[in-house]
């Protein structure tokens, strides 16, 4: 893909050379446009080099006489992305002010636009800023929230960048919908995702590491590729892909009769969730007081939802994961027979760039009639489109 990616003057100027770098190495084109604010931060020459393009900085200085480039980049690129915007350039986008070469590339551009906001919290709630922000949104321009985090200026706000592996899949995503090929169209498909929350009292639980972007990756993937989704997990700080429905659950208990109540509508399960194996016998109602001396909780097994569907299951496809830190092949397969799943993916949680909390996984599928892929390390977004795929390639229908 052909991607023009526009820097304003922010400290976050720095993340969009990450960008640079995250969209060439995955084999996209990608020529810069930055703003004078942009250079008083970062320096064209890492976008240059990462890009192996020349960057433009001014609209008077023409690199190709034979070209105005404002308007032949404008007839190159696929889409367009600012990383940071700044307030002044949202302003100049929404009131059409067209000062420089980003904001005259902008108005003369009629394709895909993303824009990720980044500046203090207090400015990015000024009304000037949100009522811009609400203009360019209503034109089409899709705005990449910024993050809650520490700001430059020291607060802990929201105002931070979207972070370049974020912004990316986002761009990436919504320009290969189009491409993607509709062959889940008409199935649905239940995902679980994320970890679940086992009460002790209102203010303690027991939890894990999972951050629910595998399934809400695989909710995406299914999405994209035409089938209706429902997604069955905690509330969590992640988008919910568009178009899927959100079913909002906490505990173990609580994920099972969810699963329980839609799996006979759904052709394919996936069951990307940490579930807790145990939770607390008890439930305070009132916040436990602490005593002299050590303290034992009793805990319950949950029940095994993968189990139950693999039990219970008529027509639908279940797909199972499994988080393992040694033995993987052996326990993946373990599972395969125990929860009687048609697949089980298994993924090293030992290895930090991978599983919990990451972009990215990584992993091998292990299907029922003893056969197996592997699934190189990328996006989990491209992990699930490879598990979408070879399910799709063993015959699923
Ligand atoms: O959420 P992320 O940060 O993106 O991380 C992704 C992930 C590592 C959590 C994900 O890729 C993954 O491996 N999910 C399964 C985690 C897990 O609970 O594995 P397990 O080996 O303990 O369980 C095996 C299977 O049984 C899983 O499909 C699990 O959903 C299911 N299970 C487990 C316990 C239980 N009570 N009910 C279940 O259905």
């Amino acid at each position: 893909m052909k991607i023009l990616l526009g820097v304003t003057g922010g400290i976050a100027a720095y993340k969009a050379i990450d960008l640079t770098s995250k969209l060439t190495q995955a084999g996209h084109e990608v020529r810069v446009i930055m703003t004078d604010g942009a250079c008083e931060f970062v320096t064209p020459l890492p976008f240059q080099a990462l890009s192996r393009n020349p960057v433009y900085t001014d609209i008077f200085k023409e690199h190709h006489p034979q070209e105005i480039q404002h308007i032949s980049l404008t007839d190159w690129a696929d889409c367009m992305v600012i990383a940071p915007i700044t307030a002044t350039t949202i302003g100049k986008l929404a009131h059409g002010i067209s000062d420089n070469m980003l904001t005259a590339t902008y108005l003369a551009f009629n394709g895909p636009v993303y824009i990720a906001p980044a500046m203090n919290s207090k400015m990015y709630d000024h009304p000037a800023v949100t009522d811009n922000l609400m203009l360019l949104r209503q034109r089409g321009v899709q705005i990449i929230e910024p993050g809650a985090g520490f700001l430059a200026c020291g607060y802990i706000a929201k105002g931070r960048m979207s972070e370049p592996q974020e912004i990316m899949d986002v761009i990436l995503n919504r320009n290969v919908t189009n491409e993607v090929e509709q062959d889940l169209a008409g199935k649905h498909v239940l995902i679980t995702a994320g970890p679940t929350i086992e009460r002790i009292d209102p203010v303690r639980y027991l939890t894990n590491r999972s951050s629910g972007k595998m399934g809400y990756s695989l909710a995406q993937a299914a999405t994209m590729r035409g089938a209706q989704v429902k997604l069955v997990s905690i509330d969590l700080p992640l988008e919910v892909p568009q178009g899927v429905e959100h079913i909002k659950i906490e505990s173990a208990h609580d994920m099972f009769e969810a699963v329980k109540s839609h799996m006979d509508e759904a052709d394919i399960i996936i069951k990307a969730a940490a579930v807790a194996d145990y939770t607390p016998v008890e439930v305070y109602e009132q916040k436990m007081k602490k005593k002299d001396g050590d303290l034992s909780l009793q805990l319950k097994r949950t029940q095994d939802i993968l189990m139950y569907i693999g039990a219970h299951k008529t027509h639908q496809y279940v797909i199972g994961f499994a988080a393992e830190t040694e033995y993987v092949e052996k326990y993946a397969r373990g599972k395969l027979v125990k929860k009687n799943a048609d697949v089980i993916i298994a993924n090293n949680v030992g290895d930090t760039s991978i599983g919990f909390k990451s972009d990215d996984n990584a992993g091998t599928m292990y299907f029922e009639d003893g056969s197996e892929k592997v699934i190189e390390k990328q996006s989990k977004l491209g992990v699930s489109h490879e598990i979408l795929t070879q399910v799709i390639k063993k015959g699923f229908k």
